[in-house]
């Protein structure tokens, strides 16, 4: 399978997690890279494997996964392009922290630790960047914490915000997100396939969200303002 136009060390610098960089710095980063493309449902990490490189989501969506002792799944964050993955055991020299597996057609950069680690420990403008993306996990996974005892539309809404904002480059909640089966939907909000089903129709009868060229989009942010899932500013 072709693996698509080459990432160079320009089109890297425009990820923002890269963009204080140099064009010398990216390269440096590039060196020996391996790019790829993979269908759905393919594992790029597995949890408890050693690691030592990281990896750069050039388009499609991937999962962090991981399961309990009674075998469920259990869906932690969506990344979309221009995320970094397999950064944590590749920083720490351990083992993975979970699965990684595409949820769409992706192409992904393996790039190896030691310059990515070299980098953090003498960019203090890449170390901000790097910090700043883990910031914003730690938010999302917080938001998603903080909700998990709420209704179900309110849930779902969350995840489909989370999914729109992940799913292109723009980072934006009106953003398409792609047709993800049900399964996946409901692993991301905590729901059962029924309820998820239940509530995206309803979500869907009051225009909340539509569907349109095998994508959803929200189109009611209020929806989503209403309850505390997005600031006021985007009224
Ligand atoms: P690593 O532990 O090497 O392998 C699994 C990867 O999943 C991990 O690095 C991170 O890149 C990613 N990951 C783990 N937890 C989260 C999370 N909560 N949000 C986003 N990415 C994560």
């Amino acid at each position: 399978m072709s693996a698509g136009p080459a990432l160079t060390p320009e089109s890297l610098n425009e990820i923002p997690l890269f963009s204080t960089l140099s064009p010398a710095q990216c390269e440096v980063l590039l060196e020996r890279h391996l790019q790829s493309k993979h269908a759905p449902d393919q594992t790029f990490v597995l949890e408890q494997d050693w690691g030592e490189s990281l990896f750069v989501l050039c388009s499609g969506m991937a999962k962090v996964r991981t399961y309990t002792s009674d075998g469920d799944e259990i869906v932690m964050s969506v990344l979309g392009p221009g995320d970094v993955f397999g950064e944590m055991a590749a920083l720490e020299g351990g083992h993975r922290s979970a699965d990684v597996v595409s949820l769409t057609p992706v192409v992904v950069v393996k790039l190896r630790a030691n310059p990515f680690e070299a980098l953090i420990s003498k960019e203090p403008s890449f170390a901000m960047s790097f910090a700043k993306l883990m910031a914003q996990r730690l938010r999302d996974l917080n938001l998603r914490f903080a909700i998990q005892s709420s209704d179900a539309t309110t849930r779902l809404l969350n995840s489909l915000a989370y999914l729109a904002v992940r799913s292109t480059k723009d980072k934006q909640v009106t953003s398409a997100i792609p047709l993800l089966a049900q399964r996946e939907l409901g692993l991301l909000a905590g729901l059962s396939r029924e309820t998820t089903s239940r509530t995206l129709s309803k979500l869907k009868s009051k225009g909340t969200i539509v569907e349109e060229n095998d994508s959803l989009l929200i189109k009611d942010l209020n929806a989503l303002i209403k309850r505390g899932l997005l600031p006021n500013s985007h009224r």
